[in-house]
């Protein structure tokens, strides 16, 4: 198989492992910078270039999109995907899933249990707001577009309506959450081709409340329960999402997802949990290129009637006259 993966480069850690774990298996492997894929589009099946030179379509493709460039690195997963090559995971889905309104929306449209949530645009009736996710202290979380985000506890409403001001005066969303305070809560269990592999607990530095690996927290394996694996293939299911990483608190009940990840950190969780999750993830994109529909096929796509191309070509040299 011919496998191309989207990535900034081949030293990042989870690339590296998915480059590793797809040539042991024997496939052909190409790590390219989505910033240095060009689009040409022709009117008609339209073609890719790397560095100005056309490249061969391989079988596969494995995005790893980095958040500061999603906008054009979509453009070209997508450009892959209509092309006909299975794209692990689509353009769609990882759009989807890096906003975190429409995540949240969809997920609890679906069923799916999210903590309290409310999106406004202003902080207008801010006491309204705090009582429809069951009060303070409550988290505010900055919806920038690209890498600007992050979190805040607000103790008081005082604080919370600095906070809004602030935000929504910088023109950016926010999102205000119940805030989930039990020790632990944080899980994150990875999803490929619909099974649940792997859970771990995530542990924040000392006093510090995100539990985010660049913010110095660590991953432990957990045992994963029946819930947390359900509802996180469900989760990625309704995502559309090959490969995910499911962000949820382990409260009483049904486990509530926060976020969905479309790039998980592979190999911070294979070192965590001491298997392998790379080989899982290119036995799934084996399974894709071989189940590739016939009517996806790079095959040139319908091409346009010729009397619509002679007029096309007739009101070009009208125009150019
Ligand atoms: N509703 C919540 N209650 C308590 N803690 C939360 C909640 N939502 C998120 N967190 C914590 O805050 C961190 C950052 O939130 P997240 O939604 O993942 O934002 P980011 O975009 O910064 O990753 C999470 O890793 C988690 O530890
Ligand atoms: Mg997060």
């Amino acid at each position: 198989m011919r496998l191309t993966v989207l990535s900034r480069s081949l030293s990042v850690p989870s690339t590296a492992r998915l480059v590793a774990a797809a040539r042991a298996r024997g496939h052909a492997v190409r790590v390219l910078d989505p910033v240095q894929v060009e689009m040409h589009l022709d009117g008609e099946r339209g073609h890719l270039l790397y560095r100005r030179r056309r490249l061969v379509l391989p079988d596969v493709v494995l995005p790893r999109i980095a958040q500061s460039i999603t906008s054009y690195g979509l453009a070209v997963v997508n450009q892959y995907g209509m092309l006909g090559v299975p794209v692990m995971n689509t353009a769609a889905a990882i759009a989807h899933a890096r906003n975190k309104m429409r995540c949240l929306q969809l997920l609890s449209a679906h069923g799916i249990s999210v903590p309290a949530t409310v999106m406004a645009r202003s902080a207008g009736d801010l006491k309204a707001m705090v009582q429809l996710v069951g009060g303070v202290p409550v988290l505010v979380k900055l919806l920038g577009g690209g890498d600007e985000r992050g979190v805040m506890v607000c103790e008081t409403l005082n604080s919370l309506e600095a906070a809004l001001e602030a935000i929504l005066g910088l023109g950016h969303n926010l999102l205000v959450q119940e805030y989930v305070r039990k020790k632990g809560r944080d899980v994150r269990v990875l999803v490929v081709g619909g099974k649940a592999l792997a859970a771990v607990r995530r542990r924040p530095r000392m006093n510090r409340l995100a539990q985010t690996l660049n913010r110095g927290a660590r991953f432990e394996r957990i045992p994963m329960t029946e819930a947390h694996a359900r509802v996180a293939v469900e989760a990625a299911r309704l995502m559309g999402l090959e490969v995910a990483a499911v962000d949820m608190l382990d409260v009483r009940g049904p486990p509530k997802v926060f976020e969905v990840h479309s790039s998980p950190g592979l190999a911070e969780m294979e070192k965590a949990v001491g298997e392998d999750l790379a080989t899982p993830v290119i036995l799934r994109a084996e399974q894709l290129a071989r189940e590739r529909p016939p009517a996806l096929d790079p095959s040139p796509l319908p091409r346009l009637s010729r009397r619509t191309r002679q007029g096309s070509a007739s009101l070009k040299r009208a125009r150019a006259s």
